[in-house]
């Protein structure tokens, strides 16, 4: 009998609370989901609704309050700090609204630094890596160039090669054409396209929904619950 993975992410009951000094605020309320390994996901939802605070438990930049959080079956309130740290320097990447890259460096060096303390990668992979992720987001012409160079788009694109470099499980994207024009947003959504066709699991946060018409389904977060979970079926030609 073929044995059943657990899917790579599935939350139970979970709330999440802020906590600041003696104030509680309650931000996420009984948010039940599973995404499957090579799933491409929008989360949406108006601005306050909760998109980050649920992004970055996904990611295990933030704890949840209660409820239950497995990662391919395995309880995330049992990990330890230094399987936290392992999952997150290995397993996830981020892409954020501000680029955040280095400037006054090179895009081969942009693409190449969370590589720089990898416990597995080894430093002569580097550079074979560095290039691929940046063919992956079509900028091989430009990886000479200084990061502070490059237009909004390219730098976003920038970004997501670094994202790529670990080949990590889970790429998330937080906003990630918010700072940009409606072409350069086209071409930063075709290179989060490209990732999930070659096989990544991308989970994109926007509150736009043209945006997050990209994905193959829409998770929609309304005042911290999730409003509805569908599957894209109208989906913008590229
Ligand atoms: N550190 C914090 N302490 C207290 N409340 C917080 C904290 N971070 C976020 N919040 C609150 O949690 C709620 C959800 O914030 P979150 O950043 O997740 O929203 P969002 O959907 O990502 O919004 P946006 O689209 O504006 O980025 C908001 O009401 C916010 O004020
Ligand atoms: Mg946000």
């Amino acid at each position: 009998m073929e044995k059943k993975t657990a899917p790579l992410i599935e939350i139970k009951g979970l709330h999440k609370s802020y906590f600041n000094d003696e104030l509680e605020t309650p931000v996420l309320f009984d948010i039940n989901l599973k995404i499957e390994k090579g799933e491409f996901v929008a989360i949406r939802g108006p601005s306050g609704s909760g998109k980050s605070t649920l992004m970055h438990i996904l990611g295990f930049l933030d704890h949840h309050t209660s409820g239950s959080y497995l990662f391919e079956g395995q309880p995330v309130s049992r990990m330890d700090e230094d399987s936290l740290a392992k999952i997150r320097a290995q397993r996830v990447s981020f892409v954020f609204q501000a680029f955040n890259l280095l400037p006054r460096t090179s895009v081969l060096q942009n693409v190449q630094l969370p590589l720089l303390y990898h416990p597995t990668i080894a430093p002569s992979e580097r550079r074979e890596r560095a290039e691929k992720a940046i063919a992956a987001v079509g900028l091989t012409d430009r990886m000479y160039n200084l990061s502070n160079q490059l237009s909004g788009g390219q730098k976003q694109r920038v970004a997501i090669a670094r994202a790529l470099i670990t080949e990590p499980d889970v790429i998330f994207a937080d906003e990630p054409t918010g700072n940009l024009d409606s072409v350069s947003g086209a071409h930063v959504m075709e290179a989060l396209e490209k990732l999930h066709t070659d096989g990544h699991t991308v989970i994109l946060v926007t509150h736009d929904q043209r945006t997050a018409d990209h994905a193959r389904r829409t998770i929609e977060i309304y005042d911290g619950r999730i409003k509805s979970d569908t599957p894209n079926v109208k989906r913008p030609p590229l």
